[in-house]
């Protein structure tokens, strides 16, 4: 079966660093009812489950980020009801999942493989949400498709290279420590400057590298299928990020930012990479 279905023009304009609109054909198979997700959930270790009440608001402190009391099968089986965000991260493991990514990003592929090199690293996600909970924001570091499966999810978007929205010290933070906590600070007046998408059963969205977002559930139980990647240019980015918020941190300098110049990006990063290939010579 065909899974999604490209505007290869609309990809091309947009792709790797706007937001765009596609279809999909997987809001009907069983492996997103709630059954089967819970079976899921039983089978994933503990590190790959997340959950916690989703009363929040976009700015959400993470430190007091309400929990909800319950199992994680506990919180499946009652999403309807216990106003909770729940997220099954890494469901490749499971052969079936893998088999549905696989299916999906064999797809994306060609088109992504006019823009960028080297695609590696496919990971999926399931989001499982209560009815108005809200994903506070923040922003993610892997080429990014959400599929909505089932409900109505409201994605707010914003532009990923709008430093007043977010600031490239919050960037950079994020690569020098990726167990950070994801959520970013949050003021009402960025709101205006949102693109908004609102996704059904069938719809899916394309979530930029470091575009910052937060996310309203409709008024029904929300799943979505989140597949993603990474490529060449996004582990370039990633240790650019990382070695610039070294030299902030420790040496106190004010680095030029990332994608400011085509030259110093080449030249950090092929300092990085001589680096690199000297430690693995280290004994
Ligand atoms: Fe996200």
């Amino acid at each position: 079966m065909t899974c999604l279905t490209v505007a290869a023009e609309t990809f091309d304009q947009c792709f790797p660093d706007y937001g765009f609109t596609l279809q999909h054909r997987l809001a009907d198979l069983p492996e997103f009812e709630l059954p089967q997700l819970l079976d899921l959930s039983r089978k994933l270790p503990a590190d790959c489950l997340e959950y916690n009440a989703g009363t929040v608001v976009p700015g959400q402190d993470p430190d007091q980020t309400p929990r909800n009391g319950l199992s994680v099968q506990e919180t499946i089986e009652r999403i309807e009801q216990c106003k909770s965000w729940l997220v099954l991260k890494h469901v490749e493991r499971d052969p079936q999942y893998r088999a549905l990514l696989d299916a999906c990003l064999d797809e994306i592929y060609p088109h992504a493989g006019r823009k960028l090199t080297g695609l590696h690293d496919r990971a999926a996600f399931i989001f499982i949400t209560s009815p108005g909970s809200v994903t506070p924001f923040h922003f993610d570091r892997e080429h990014n498709f959400l599929l909505q499966v089932r409900g109505e999810k409201t994605m707010h978007q914003f532009d990923k290279f709008d430093r007043d929205i977010l600031p490239e010290t919050a960037i950079e933070d994020k690569y020098v420590d990726g167990s950070a906590h994801r959520n970013q600070p949050f003021r009402d007046e960025f709101q205006r400057k949102a693109q908004t998408f609102t996704l059904n059963p069938g719809d899916g969205l394309f979530v930029p590298i470091n575009s910052p977002h937060w996310v309203q559930n409709g008024n029904e139980v929300s799943v979505s299928f989140s597949i993603t990647f990474h490529s060449d240019q996004s582990d370039q980015m990633a240790r650019l990020y990382k070695l610039n918020g070294m030299l902030r941190r420790r040496l106190g300098i004010n680095p030029t930012p990332v994608g400011h110049s085509a030259r110093m990006d080449a030249f950090k990063h092929s300092g990085i990479m001589a680096a690199q290939r000297v430690r693995s010579l280290l004994p």
